[in-house]
């Protein structure tokens, strides 16, 4: 009895053969669009690999003229070479910080997950499994001026008894927490950086603050993925009605943060349907 359905396939060949026939048109283009993704994949992945493996890259070639792999070649096709001021230096000044490209350096990262101790897990890519640092590799070029390289100690000496303050979603804690790498690797003795309540950092909600002791500053981070307060709906609102934001109001936690010297607030990623509306 187990066996019918096979017995009845080799008695009846003919429909599965229909239906084999019918498939053929479609498996066709499938295998067209196959075969142009192995193609366009195989466009980036040559690219890519020529520059992970550090060969020259011809900066004249066509396919790299919209990455932009060399600052210079950023203005036209002109090939005088664009001389820019230093932003910091006298005839830098109002340059526009926001007018530029990305472009591709060689002399990134600034710092490697595996060197710093304050990174969550999760944003481990290369110990995650990423085998490639071409993510790491891109600086921000403006136009018309030259930024000075980040520099960590110059960084902690301007933040000397100072409090610099990130609020916001993960993409704030993101860049937070890349900042403290990148200010860690300026300090010798790592042992002189801690989270002053000795929170660990990984998979903490709340807030982190972590000071550098030589340098008596603190570089803190508070979550806060609206910025603005969450709470109960007003009374005799609908039952599906769970949360509400009040726009008007700055987070329960502001008053924390509120005499930081410097604050860098994030936010936007949270406000969508899904996760107001719905959520
Ligand atoms: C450390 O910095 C704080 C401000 O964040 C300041 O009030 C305090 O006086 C500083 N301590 C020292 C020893 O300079």
């Amino acid at each position: 009895m187990c066996k019918g359905p096979s017995q009845q396939q080799d008695n009846e060949p003919m429909p599965s053969f229909k239906r084999l026939r019918l498939f053929e048109p479609s498996v066709g283009v499938l295998g067209f669009f196959l075969a142009a993704v192995c193609v366009i994949c195989c466009f980036f992945y040559l690219d890519y690999r020529a520059v992970v493996k550090g060969y020259r890259v011809p900066t004249q070639s066509d396919r790299f003229t919209w990455l932009k792999l060399d600052g210079s070649s950023s203005s036209s096709s002109s090939s005088e070479i664009v001389k820019r001021v230093d932003f910091l230096s006298f005839e830098g000044e109002g340059c526009d910080v926001f007018d530029g490209d990305w472009v591709w350096d060689e002399t990134y990262p600034l710092y490697e997950s595996r060197d710093c101790s304050f990174l969550d897990e999760g944003f481990r890519c290369t110990e995650n499994g990423r085998p490639d640092l071409f993510y790491t590799k891109w600086r921000w070029q403006p136009k018309h001026c030259n930024l000075p390289r980040f520099d960590g100690k110059v960084m902690l000496e301007m933040l000397r008894n100072k409090r610099l303050v990130f609020v916001g979603d993960s993409i704030g804690r993101n860049q937070w927490e890349s900042l403290l790498c990148m200010l860690a690797s300026a300090v010798a003795n790592k042992d002189s950086i801690y989270e002053v309540n000795g929170n660990p950092i990984t998979k903490h909600k709340g807030f982190l603050i972590f000071k550098f002791k030589d340098y008596n500053c603190t570089v803190e981070y508070y979550r806060s993925p609206f910025l603005v307060v969450q709470s109960r709906p007003p009374a005799g609102s609908p039952q599906n009605i769970k949360t509400t934001l009040k726009l008007d109001r700055m987070d329960w936690n502001s008053f924390r943060w509120k005499d930081a010297d410097l604050l860098v607030f994030n936010t936007g990623h949270w406000w969508n349907y899904e996760k107001t509306v719905r959520g």
